[in-house]
């Protein structure tokens, strides 16, 4: 008899990652491509960052710091907790990996919102946990279904904020109340791989959350450097938390999670605030150029906290994904999100906004939804 497999594993559907480079030249014959479809940095990886991975290179024999020490320094000191608060991991998806891992049983809870972040619901599924998926409401997280579906089986809630893929972020005062209204059975996961996008106002005061937890749930933030820090290739992420809490991820992480040349990188991208600032920048302006010109051509762009940005293409998204491949421009159809006519795209430097717009245009004009 074959090895069996339990059922919740298979039936998991595999994380779909945007079309890498590589793959749409091999199939589609075409050179030059371009990838607008991952939300990763357009501009590279901060320079201070590669020259600390070249430093570290003749380090590779021997196993990596187990404890994150120097990083875990270097995160605590930039957010302003204290490093016993701070889980690091290989990327911020496995943080979500060992929150699962540490706080859900087979057939227990964990609420999250559809369209959000695939991960979450497949991690859970591994652990044999019941997802309860609620809709997005005006196409941000409803707050209010989601406190009316919570039960005493429920362990964790994600809150992707901003959301992927909408690109909204929560009312922070609605957020606030609707924290202080939950068990303090439940974990609440904000999610924020885009924060350093996110306009001052909208901004979430998780060190509050984090401190003052007292008679109400408890809240972690996740963080990433794939995105503002341009290293989404090395694997680094971390998370914020009460020290109990982390103490419990440190008991399900491996030994040595994250590998030495992202902790030397992620130190040496936590200091280059040049390279983060123009990256910030070059997201704003490049926003800003691509919504207004989008609309120009007879698209709808919707409005943004992150450095993507969802587009009304006014027809099939899927038939015009495809017609842009074929010129090597890779975005992503939101139609097997619920949005049948919706592309998201990211940020790119100028060149790739401008190559991104005209095949946008061309494309659309030989599929006949706009003039
Ligand atoms: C909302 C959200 N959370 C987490 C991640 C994963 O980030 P990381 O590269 O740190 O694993 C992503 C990646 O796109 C994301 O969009």
């Amino acid at each position: 008899m074959k090895a069996q497999v339990p059922d919740h594993i298979k039936s998991i559907v595999p994380y779909p990652p945007g079309k890498p480079i590589e793959e749409l030249e091999r199939e589609y014959g075409v050179k030059n491509s371009i990838k607008l479809a991952s939300n990763e940095n357009a501009w590279g990886s901060s320079p201070k960052a590669l020259e600390a991975i070249r430093q570290s290179l003749s380090n590779l024999h021997r196993y990596p710091d187990g404890s994150n020490y120097y990083l875990v320094q270097a995160i605590a000191e930039k957010d302003g907790f204290s490093p016993d608060e701070v889980v690091v991991g290989n990327g911020s998806d496995e943080i979500i990996e060992f929150l699962v891992k540490a706080y859900v049983e087979p057939g227990d809870e964990v609420i999250t919102s559809h369209p959000s972040f695939l991960m979450y619901q497949k991690v859970v599924q591994v652990r044999g946990g019941i997802n309860k998926v609620l809709p997005l409401k005006g196409m941000c997280h409803d707050l209010d279904a989601i406190i009316s579906s919570v039960t005493d089986r429920t362990r964790l809630i994600f809150l992707d904020n901003p959301n992927n893929p909408t690109a909204t972020a929560m009312d922070p005062g609605k957020l606030y109340s609707f924290l202080s209204d939950l068990p303090e059975s439940v974990i609440v996961v904000l999610d924020e791989a885009y924060v350093d996008f996110m306009d001052d106002e909208v901004q979430i005061d998780v060190y509050s959350l984090i401190k003052n937890s007292k008679g109400r749930c408890g809240v972690v933030a996740l963080r990433t450097f794939s995105k503002a820090y341009g290293l989404a290739g090395i694997r680094v992420g971390y998370g914020l938390m009460s020290a109990e809490v982390a103490g419990y991820l440190h008991r399900v992480r491996q030994p040595f999670n994250v590998n030495q040349l992202a902790q030397v990188a992620a130190i040496a991208a936590i200091k280059d605030s040049e390279f983060y600032g123009s990256t910030l920048q070059g997201v704003r302006e490049g926003k800003a150029w691509l919504q207004e010109e989008v609309e120009k051509i007879g698209c709808t762009s919707y409005s943004s906290q992150t450095n993507f940005f969802l587009i009304d293409v006014k027809g099939d998204a899927a038939a015009l994904y495809e017609a842009m491949l074929h010129k090597g421009v890779i975005v992503r159809s939101m139609k097997a999100y619920g949005y049948s006519n919706v592309i998201r795209v990211t940020v790119g430097t100028t060149e790739e906004n401008q190559r991104f717009l005209h095949t946008l245009q061309e494309c659309l004009q030989n599929l006949g939804y706009i003039q």
